[in-house]
């Protein structure tokens, strides 16, 4: 009987490994634990055996029914858990939502600017985020002692390299490279040491733009900025521009035009003036067509430069341009 036993014990835990269906628990169950079962069966054999030999199976005989019912037990509740989940769905419940991606609003104002320029006949070049002193400083006309030159203002990788502080030294490497007429555009990111607030990140984007040809007027990049303007921001907008310097560009000229957040009576956004300083502007310096080999007593043109993270937090209304780079949901929904 011992080994009968040990029999039916190795059987059951057999047969109830393959048991994945609620009846083929019932028939395990009617096989091995009902009352006319196998383990039953054994029990009612014990009335003749030895009295010796009692206490012995009849403890075996317990331990085996225990056994039994354990197995029977943990598979019940598994299938009971099993079936739950995939018979009956919660249909209460609320569905998932998916949620659709846009372009980031920096991409926009940037494709939309690159759009209004190649409208008008400009194309667009590249170039790279670490420079030379050359390219960024040197062939720009800036002199050696500029502020810009320090350490302070400027990423420097080496003595030499450094991050591009402006895209401006595309317009350098453009017009080494090629000969007029030249009419580009150069968006790109650029980096300035600058501790971060509001106003100002220390990696931005720009966008510059190049016209060189015979006989290039000031009168015609009035005309495409202020196109570029009206195009951009809406014909009934306000617009002057104010004499400035840049080392590459002379004469050279900011573009302010009227705060449509106040329209034009001072708040926040204008420190109070009523203006917006949008670009930068100029006619290229003689001293940079020397540096690139193009005569100047031959050819002219113009060049403009701006900052994209300033054009679309104006264009918005953002007051804060750390927001461009958070990534936070809620900010990018509104664009
Ligand atoms: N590079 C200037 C800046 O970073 C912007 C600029 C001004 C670019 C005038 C130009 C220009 O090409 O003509 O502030």
């Amino acid at each position: 009987m011992q080994s009968e036993i040990a029999s039916i014990r190795l059987q059951a835990e057999t047969d109830i490994a393959a048991v994945s269906t609620e009846s083929g628990l019932e028939e395990f169950r009617i096989n091995y634990l009902a009352r006319k079962g196998l383990v039953a069966g054994l029990f009612d054999r014990l009335k003749n055996i030895d009295a010796s030999q009692k206490p012995v199976l009849g403890k075996m005989l317990n331990e085996l029914r225990t056994h039994v019912q354990k197995l029977f037990d943990e598979k019940s509740s598994g299938l009971a858990s099993s079936t739950t989940k995939s018979v009956k769905p919660d249909l209460t419940l609320p569905g998932r939502t998916q949620f659709r991606g846009t372009m980031h609003p920096l991409t926009q104002t940037m494709n939309e600017i690159k759009a209004i320029f190649i409208s008008m006949g400009f194309g667009i070049a590249e170039g790279p985020d670490i420079e030379d002193d050359y390219h960024n400083f040197e062939a720009l006309n800036f002199p050696p002692d500029h502020p810009a030159r320090d350490m302070q203002d400027t990423f420097f990788i080496t003595k030499k390299a450094l991050l591009r502080t402006h895209t401006t030294p595309v317009q350098i490497r453009v017009m080494e490279k090629r000969q007029p007429p030249i009419r580009i555009i150069m968006p790109g990111k650029v980096y300035r040491n600058e501790a971060l607030s509001a106003r100002s990140l220390c990696q931005f984007h720009q966008i510059d733009g190049l016209y060189v040809d015979k006989g290039v007027t000031f009168s015609e990049l009035k005309g495409t900025l202020i196109s570029f303007i009206k195009q951009y921001y809406g014909s009934g907008l306000k617009y002057k521009f104010r004499p400035t310097f840049f080392p590459f560009t002379e004469p050279s000229a900011d573009i302010y035009i009227t705060c449509f957040i106040c329209g034009g009576k001072g708040c926040k956004m204008c420190k109070y003036g009523g203006w917006l300083e949008i670009l930068g502007c100029g006619m290229v310096d003689p001293n940079v067509f020397e540096c690139v080999g193009y005569d100047p007593e031959v050819y002219s043109g113009y060049a403009f430069g701006m900052g994209i993270e300033r054009i679309a937090a104006l264009k918005y209304g953002v007051d804060d341009l750390r927001l461009f780079y958070e990534n936070d949901i809620r900010f990018l929904n509104q664009f």
